[in-house]
């Protein structure tokens, strides 16, 4: 199969297209390298012993992108291209609206134009937000609580009304639990501009002693040790999942929303446990306020997914800490070190 993997030099779409590329497939990376590097790419060359073609261009250049389909014929497109920090979204929301809405309104115009039918697109398990309890299923309320959610919520509408105007498109949506890890090589990662949001980063990054403690936001949570507890995926189990997805649309258009993630919730507290007996480091922390906007607890329900995919997650915690931690020790300051 030939596929247009947008946003493929970052974090989830690197991981994803080597597993692409492992398992035969042709793929054309666009990327704008907006928040990744092309040394990504390099490594998942490198690991595959193929090289994916790549044009670096924003997807909402109309022209790179029409030039990218003439040129690739893509059978599908996975579209990872997307702004993802949550806490950035409410300072530039417009930014925000601007590339997330804007890639995918141009991407879904050359679909049409080239007669490209099938798209997977990475939505978030934030569209849940706190509206039910967990664990989620995906017909359990959505909506969203900032820009960057809000831009998800309204690409899976927007997606939604596409397929009612054309049957023939099939969509997969994937809402993403949280994803962490890296490749078991140690080779590509999350490599995050800044300090990090997100928790993993900023462990491993205490870890490294790039950074002296970890903030736990809260231990006052209706939760098992009191800390927030999420649904953490291994980055590797994310990308064949999206294998899985890609397969099952070919023999079902419309519009599908499946899960990615383990259905099982582990706290802040596990995770430093976690991480410590991975790498042999203690990782200090302090116990901080909330941080606003945050849940208590969200997991999914991933039955829809494992049994129309026939897909699951297999990694275990302590193999996620492990691979980030190689994948931090081998590149201290992730791809710039190369
Ligand atoms: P990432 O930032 O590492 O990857 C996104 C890639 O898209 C980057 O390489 C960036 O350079 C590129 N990009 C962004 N806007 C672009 C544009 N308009 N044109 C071309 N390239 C563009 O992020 P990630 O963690 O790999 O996330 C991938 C997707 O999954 C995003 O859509 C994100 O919202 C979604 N998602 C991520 C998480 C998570 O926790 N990482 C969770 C749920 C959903
Ligand atoms: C996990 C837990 C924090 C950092 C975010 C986005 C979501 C999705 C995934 C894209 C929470 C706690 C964190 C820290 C901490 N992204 N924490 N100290 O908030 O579940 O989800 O990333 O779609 O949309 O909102 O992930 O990794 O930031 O936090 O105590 O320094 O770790 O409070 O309980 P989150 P996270």
């Amino acid at each position: 199969m030939r596929v247009l993997v947008t946003g493929g030099a970052g974090y989830i779409g690197s991981h994803t297209t080597l597993a692409l590329l492992q398992a035969g497939h042709e793929v054309l990376v666009v990327d704008d390298l907006s928040n990744a590097s092309e040394e990504s790419l390099r490594r998942v060359a490198a690991l595959a012993g193929r090289t994916p073609a790549f044009i670096q261009a924003n997807v909402r250049d109309e022209a790179a992108l029409d030039a990218a389909f003439e040129g690739f014929t893509p059978d599908a497109v996975i579209h990872f291209a997307g702004w993802k920090a949550v806490g950035e979204s409410t300072q530039i929301p417009l930014t925000y609206y601007r590339e997330n809405l804007g890639s995918t309104f141009t991407l879904l115009e050359a679909m049409a134009k080239h007669d490209c039918h099938r798209i997977v697109f990475s939505s978030s398990a934030t569209v849940y937000g706190e509206m039910s309890e967990p664990p989620f299923t995906e017909d359990a309320p959505t909506g969203a609580t900032n820009p960057y959610g809000r831009t998800k919520h309204m690409i899976e509408q927007i997606l939604a009304d596409a397929v009612a105007a054309d049957p023939g498109l099939a969509v997969g949506v994937l809402r993403y639990f949280n994803p962490i890890g890296a490749h078991s090589s140690g080779r590509i990662g999350e490599d995050p501009k800044g300090i990090p949001n997100n928790l993993l980063p900023f462990v491993a990054q205490v870890a490294a002693g790039r950074r002296d403690k970890l903030m736990v936001f809260g231990d006052d949570y209706p939760t098992p040790d009191g800390t927030g507890t999420r649904d953490y995926i291994h980055v590797v189990d994310l990308a064949t999942g999206h294998l899985a997805a890609l397969d099952k649309l070919a023999d079902r258009s419309g519009y599908h929303v499946w899960n990615l993630g383990t259905g099982r919730p582990t706290s802040v507290l596990e995770i430093v446990g976690a991480f410590e007996k991975a790498s042999g480091i203690t990782v200090p922390y302090e116990i901080a306020p909330r941080r606003a906007g945050d849940v208590a607890s969200s997991y999914a329900h991933p039955g829809k997914a494992n049994a129309e995919l026939g897909w699951s997650a297999t990694h275990t915690i302590d193999e996620m800490c492990a691979d980030t931690f190689r994948w931090q020790s081998a590149n201290p300051n992730g791809y710039a070190d190369a």
